[in-house]
């Protein structure tokens, strides 16, 4: 076992500090009008579902204007929903509801990029090269004879160039405009101060609206190397802007750091310091939580320092391979990490950017039983723990036929993408679209045949179900877990991870055959037990 670990942090009753957060993926979670895709009123009549499940908060993706190519990551106004998921009044009597119902919420804020069609980026195409509207964006002129080849050799995240070319008022081939993502997704220029002060006045309608929180997306990409030079490849490397999170690699102290001119600059923080002191004349303790795919654990903590957001998504559990080492490395590293700068970790293992856990550990019976059990490890872990749409039910990654794809990134490489983790959740009946929206509603992305054994009517009260599994487990966690001291000790004795935390015991077995329980008072279990920790499943004992 590590040595037990002794963060500074001391819990201090802030609401979002154990708080269990669910992703609501708007598109895809209710459909109230019918027209196939998920919206506000949809949500709001489903909160007390929510609140039944037994979690604090929910964290929605980006439902403001936008021509949806990367499906609400591509805002066109920050100020408004899109009428796709309905109108501010609905926003706002959705954050009524929640509050009613003791729930928090949290949005969605995408800073790094507006879409094509805000009117700044539209402004900026029609002043032209070297005005005020073009300083916004990162405009430059190409390299090579004629300005014909991109700026720099950075690639999008989506694939291809992070540069595309547009033409000028004469009808001329012009400047480039970097984009990290999608060609409709242009990067701001963050050193520009007009875009800061923008998007404190976007902080604060929301604020004033009364949410409880931000997720920031792309948190560490705003600021980049000011002389945007080229990314120095390996030999062999491709230029590829994909950031990387080696937390969870063994040998994640050793590794070599990749140049990543485009993320995680020293400048960014100084947004996110202005943004704690906005946040701050705010009663409720409102808060942030970092999407910020750095390199390290210490490079992640360092979002979550004193002056800084109050969370950043913790992708190294959920990128760990299923070995009890491997867990027990990311659980004390990220202990560590963030004990470091005085805050609490998060911890998540599905969202709409991954392929569903369940599926991620091979699918089917085993794969669902590993996912039951690495769910339940980490609602024993301190901090927050984050679950997305569906996970409850324990739904797998769909196989999108090619002709329903819609992921932007499917369109810029030919590669799946993540419209398979998208899926419209099924609620109720025999057949699609389950419950999802009126029966005449066909969902935008089809869902399969076979899910009437999923939806959440099949499942509520079935003592056997993932969903009754998760009512369970979020319980046994407001019971047993979350007042317990923050310290944990993490360790593998074979394939058993080991997590003790204050009187609780956690044991995880990622082999292949049973062993032997711990003595002591089983609290919950991922799975049947009959006296040993059978594979694939978690227990929690009390010692
Ligand atoms: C984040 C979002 C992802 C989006 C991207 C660009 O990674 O989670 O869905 O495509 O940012 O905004």
């Amino acid at each position: 076992m590590s040595p037990l670990n002794d963060p500074i942090a001391a819990t201090t009753g802030r609401w979002w500090e154990h708080a269990v957060v669910y992703q609501v993926y708007p598109r895809s979670f209710a459909d109230g009008d019918g027209d196939g895709v998920g919206d506000l009123v949809g949500i709001t009549d489903r909160l007390p579902y929510l609140r039944d499940l037994g979690v604090d908060a929910v964290w929605l993706s980006p439902f403001y204007r936008s021509p949806q190519h990367d499906h609400g990551y591509d805002v066109a106004d920050y100020h408004d929903v899109d009428p796709l998921f309905g109108e501010l009044a609905d926003a706002d009597a959705m954050l009524a509801r929640a509050h009613e119902l003791g729930l928090k919420m949290i949005v969605d804020l995408v800073p790094n990029h507006t879409s094509d069609e805000h009117r700044w980026f539209q402004a900026a195409l029609a002043a032209g090269p070297g005005s005020p509207e073009r300083a916004r964006y990162l405009f430059r002129e190409g390299r090579g004879p004629g300005g014909d080849e991109p700026p720099n050799n950075w690639a999008s995240v989506f694939g291809g160039a992070a540069w595309t070319r547009v033409e000028e008022a004469d009808g001329t081939p012009g400047q480039w405009y970097l984009h990290l993502f999608d060609s409709t997704q242009p990067d701001l220029d963050w050193r520009n101060p007009e875009v800061g002060d923008m998007f404190v006045e976007v902080l604060r309608f929301w604020l004033d609206r009364g949410v409880d929180g931000f997720r920031v997306d792309v948190a560490h990409g705003l600021v980049k190397e000011e002389s945007l030079r080229d990314q120095v490849l390996a030999e062999g490397e491709v230029p590829d802007s994909e950031s990387v999170n080696s937390a969870a690699t063994a040998s994640m102290v050793e590794r070599t750091l990749r140049d990543e001119p485009m993320w995680d600059q020293p400048e960014v923080h100084d947004v996110y310091r202005r943004w704690h002191e906005v946040l701050a004349d705010y009663d409720g303790d409102r808060m942030t939580v970092a999407e910020a795919w750095t390199q390290t654990p210490d490079s992640m903590a360092d979002f979550v320092r004193p002056d800084e957001m109050s969370q950043a998504f913790n992708f190294a559990f959920l990128l760990a391979p299923w070995d009890a080492s491997a867990f027990a490395e990311v659980v004390t590293g990220s202990m560590d990490a963030v004990g470091r700068v005085g805050a609490l970790p998060t911890w998540v293992l599905s969202n709409h950017d991954v392929v569903r856990h369940v599926t991620r550990y091979g699918g089917g019976a085993l794969g669902l039983d590993r996912a039951r059990a690495a769910t339940l490890a980490m609602l024993a872990l301190p901090g927050s723990a984050y679950v997305y749409q569906g996970e409850e039910l324990g739904l797998e990654q769909v196989d999108v036929a090619p002709e329903h794809r819609q992921d932007p990134s499917w369109f810029r490489t030919g590669e799946v993408g993540r419209d398979g983790c998208r899926v419209p959740v099924p609620w109720s009946g025999a057949a699609p679209p389950y419950g999802f929206g009126p029966a005449d509603g066909q969902p935008w992305l089809p869902q399969p045949d076979d899910w009437a054994g999923l939806t959440v009517e099949a499942q509520l009260g079935d003592p056997g179900s993932t969903l009754t599994f998760y009512q369970a487990a979020l319980a046994a966690r407001r019971e047993h877990a979350r007042d317990l001291p923050d310290a944990v000790e993490a360790g593998a004795d074979g394939d058993v991870l080991r997590v003790r935390r204050g009187d609780l015991l956690v044991v995880l077995n990622c082999g292949d055959t049973a062993v032997d329980l711990p003595a002591g008072e089983v609290l919950v279990s991922s799975g049947p037990l009959d006296g040993v920790l059978p594979p694939a499943t978690t227990a929690w004992l009390r010692v």
